[in-house]
């Protein structure tokens, strides 16, 4: 019936100039076989684990990033149902609007994964050094992460949360491999995309920048990572509850309640002080390249 129709507007056609353009166009077979690719030809939904990672260590991490996604995913729901009128919301993000929060956990959970690399050979050398668990390789290979052995040591699993005095404003956000592979995931550009960084350098000033909706906490590595471990810790493991932990420099301490806010001292991982130029080292001693 289609191909009838072609052929009635092709003859209607044949007097008129273009005729030959529309009969090269009508070449019986050839859109048609075209159309069988699909738009998403190629699609990769799994991340990556290269070839250097043996059973132990791919075992764990793509057991690690499932929770990535599953911690992803649970702070995009949590968007999608209060949106900005969430209290939650607003301790990370103030009155700011949540296209970009939304935004940026989505692209890990519904993403395509194919632009990315977890390597567990050690190419630049690095998983020697005192306290690296991991990092980017940045200029070298920009879409690849290697995973040091230190990784398995140290990260825990989500079902862990709010256990083993873990609290959301005193533990280090690489507590968890959902949220330290978040964090790496977000250095690489095809979920960083340049535009999630690095700006707060302490919880009290994620909270702080919320209040005055400064914008960069909606694109801010370690915010995002915040909220979800929070909204995780709230709505799932210990639900009305979570274990938000309490800020250092609360100004409105009404009753003077001493949480001697040591910031994660049981983390204490030996700063590395010989970090190439182009690394950043994070408050709690893990190592970024960049
Ligand atoms: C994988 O490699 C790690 C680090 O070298 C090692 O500790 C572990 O035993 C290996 N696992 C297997 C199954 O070979
Ligand atoms: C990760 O999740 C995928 C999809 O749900 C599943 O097929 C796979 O078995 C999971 N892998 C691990 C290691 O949990
Ligand atoms: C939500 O975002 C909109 C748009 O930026 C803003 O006008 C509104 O005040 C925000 N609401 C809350 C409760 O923060
Ligand atoms: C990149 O490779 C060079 C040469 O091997 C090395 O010195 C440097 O530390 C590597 N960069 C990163 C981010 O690991
Ligand atoms: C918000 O407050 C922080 C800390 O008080 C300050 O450093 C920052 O410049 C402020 N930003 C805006 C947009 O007002
Ligand atoms: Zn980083």
């Amino acid at each position: 019936m289609f191909k009838a129709l072609l052929i009635t507007a092709a003859a209607t056609a044949l007097a008129a100039p273009t005729s030959v353009q529309l009969e090269t166009r009508q070449q019986p077979g050839a859109p048609f076989q075209q159309q069988l690719t699909g738009w998403n030809e190629g699609a990769v939904s799994n991340f990556p684990i290269h070839s250097s990672c043996n059973s132990t260590q791919r075992a764990q991490i793509a057991a690690g990033l499932n929770e990535t996604i599953l911690l992803a995913e649970h702070a995009k729901e949590h968007v999608l149902r209060w949106g900005n009128s969430s209290e939650l919301y607003q301790k990370y993000f103030g009155e700011l609007p949540p296209f970009q929060v939304i935004g940026a956990f989505d692209l890990v959970v519904s993403g395509d994964k194919g632009g990315v690399l977890f390597r567990c050979d050690d190419p630049d050398n690095n998983c020697h050094q005192d306290g690296w668990a991991g990092h980017w390789r940045g200029d070298n290979a920009t879409a690849e992460t290697v995973i040091c052995d230190l990784s398995y040591e140290t990260r825990r699993w989500l079902n862990s949360m709010c256990g083993l005095g873990y609290n959301i404003a005193e533990g280090a956000t690489n507590t968890f491999w959902a949220s330290d592979l978040l964090h790496r995931l977000y250095h690489m550009p095809a979920f960083g995309y340049g535009h999630i960084e690095h700006v707060v350098e302490t919880y009290d000033d994620v909270i702080e920048f919320a209040k005055n909706n400064t914008e960069t906490n909606v694109h801010d590595s370690d915010v995002l990572q915040y909220f979800a471990l929070d909204a995780y810790a709230y709505d799932i493991a210990v639900p009305g509850v979570g274990c938000p932990g309490e800020v250092s420099s609360s100004e409105s301490s009404e009753s003077a309640t001493t949480s001697s806010a040591t910031p994660s001292a049981s983390q204490a991982s030996t700063q590395t002080s010989s970090a190439p130029a182009e690394c950043h080292t994070h408050d709690d001693g893990v190592v970024h390249c960049s």
